[in-house]
């Protein structure tokens, strides 16, 4: 093909690309949206609606009405409508670039004052937010992407791979499957670890049906719309558990066809364990082979805990499991979402295909992935090593068992599974103490995750603060009613 053919002006006419903005292109000036004036003139006009601004979908009602100060006491099922504000993209007032960035340090000075601020008030996820990554400062400067399969180099060389592989093989002696057994990579977060695992069980077994519990993260059930899979969702115990013989029978009722199972290690809301074990014996007993059934086990928070726990049940290949995911940000702690992913080398060959442009293989559900994240979890796991990670598992149990006697003490309903740090309990009445606590809240319960960051002078000041909202709720709810009576027979005397 001539260059010619090549030429940007052919391109732009024939596939209708956008016209590209030239700041020294005089005709652009008259063409509709592409004046470099014109654009400045609709950004400043954006920014001054754009704190208000929000679309119809935006603005749909949720769930049931508003919670506002006034109407303090949310309902089961519903969630807030805190509209997120933008800060616009900031343009140099009359082309003053000096004065650009001091406002643009401004904003991030005072960001970061705000996240320090939010970081110290933190229970309600289970992030662990105690972290020092300085010896790491100067790698922000390079664009560190591991696309592709980790364990096959694509062309690109500013990755990580080496860290990458250095951290699964890690995980692969903690969740003891040999060495040239495994295939995992570092993922983007929990949710693409258990995106990856049901992918994994579906491409072996095309005609399974997804079984999990009511209880299980969103993203499973996601996972089973995305690939278009028939799926049960299997009842919960008090605790959160899997209902086991509801799940013996439905598993009766499908016996034709495959079974991929979600066993969840902590649940999101209530930190139960479904028992391992048990899935495994109802499935023989109920007639399923290994070749037609696919364990993925989901252990966002507690497949790094677990491991750790005498008495917990192993998270192990030397069972039949297909998969393990783990979140990397939560336990680990980073300061980017990431996470890790481990399944059987014979697994992933069903849906690995290779791509010259790569230069490597596609396995993963990103393309491009974060280079970065292999890098924090390496010097995290290599600075604490297995000890350290026992110590931290161990002190936020013995933490959440305070926060649990504190809250008994306090009068507060509360529960907290054995092998859990998640502490459950009556879900405060004051959005205000919600929203300072930044706890998660379903129905009429919240929860506190005790994370390696929580230590006993924040459990003492939350629970100070708790006990005071909820005074302060109940002195409220009193007074109503009194007031009401006293308008009810407005024409009584006190005396009387
Ligand atoms: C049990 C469980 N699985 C999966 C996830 C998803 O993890 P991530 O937020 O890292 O995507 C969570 C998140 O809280 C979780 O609790």
């Amino acid at each position: 093909m001539s260059r010619a053919l090549f030429s940007p002006a052919l391109l732009a006419t024939e596939l209708a690309l956008p016209r590209p903005v030239s700041r020294d292109t005089e005709d652009l000036e008259n063409v509709e949206g592409c004046s470099p004036t014109a654009r400045v003139a609709d950004a400043k006009a954006f920014r001054k609606t754009s704190k208000a601004a929000c679309s119809p979908y935006q603005a749909l009602p949720i769930q049931g009405p508003l919670v506002t100060v006034d109407n303090p006491g949310p309902a089961s099922d519903q969630i807030t409508h805190h509209l997120t504000p933008a800060l616009p993209v900031l343009e140099p007032e009359d082309g003053l670039r000096k004065d650009l960035d001091e406002r643009i340090v401004k904003v991030i000075n005072d960001y970061k004052e705000r996240l320090t601020e939010r970081t110290k008030h933190h229970l309600g996820y289970p992030y662990n937010l105690d972290f020092d990554f300085s010896a790491l400062e100067g790698l922000q400067r390079f664009s560190i992407n591991n696309l592709g399969d980790p364990f096959i180099e694509s062309n690109y060389g500013v990755h990580s791979r080496e860290f990458e592989i250095g951290v699964l093989q890690w995980f692969a002696r903690l969740w003891e499957i040999d060495q040239d057994e495994y295939w995992g990579y570092i993922t983007n977060c929990g949710t693409e670890g258990n995106l990856h695992g049901i992918l994994v069980g579906r491409e072996n077994l095309p005609d399974g049906i997804l079984y999990a519990s009511h209880e299980t993260h969103y993203s499973v059930f996601k996972a089973a719309r995305m690939y278009r899979m028939d799926s049960v969702k299997v009842d919960t115990l008090a605790n959160g558990e899997m209902d086991y013989e509801h799940f013996r029978t439905v598993l009766a009722a499908n016996v034709k066809r495959p079974a991929i199972v979600n066993v969840n290690c902590g649940t999101t809301v209530k930190g139960a364990v479904d028992d391992l074990d048990r899935v495994l014996d109802i499935l023989w007993e109920t007639g399923y082979s290994e070749d037609r059934f696919f364990i993925h086990v989901d252990g966002a928070l507690f497949g790094m805990m677990m491991p750790f726990i005498k008495k917990a049940p192993r998270v192990s290949f030397r069972k039949p499991i297909g998969s393990v995911s783990v979140s990397g940000h939560k336990f680990i702690g980073a300061p980017v979402p990431c996470g890790v992913v481990i399944t059987r080398q014979k697994y992933v060959a069903a849906l690995s295909s290779d791509v010259e442009y790569l230069n490597s293989r596609d396995a993963t559900i990103m393309g491009s992935r974060n280079g970065h994240a292999p890098i924090y979890m390496w010097f995290t796991l290599t600075r604490k090593g297995y000890e350290g990670m026992r110590k931290d598992v161990e002190r936020c149990l013995r933490n959440a068992h305070v926060l649990k006697s504190m809250l008994d003490q306090a009068g507060v309903k509360a529960m907290l599974n054995e092998l859990s740090s998640t502490v459950v309990f009556e879900r405060p009445r004051e959005e205000a103490f919600v929203r300072k606590w930044q706890l998660a809240c379903e129905g009429e319960v919240a929860h506190v995750v005790v994370m390696p960051n929580v230590n006993m002078a924040i459990l003492e000041e939350f629970v100070t603060d708790l006990i005071a909202s909820r005074t302060r709720h109940f002195l409220q709810a009193a007074m109503k009613v009194a007031s009401d009576a006293r308008a009810a027979h407005s024409d009584d005397s006190d005396e009387d």
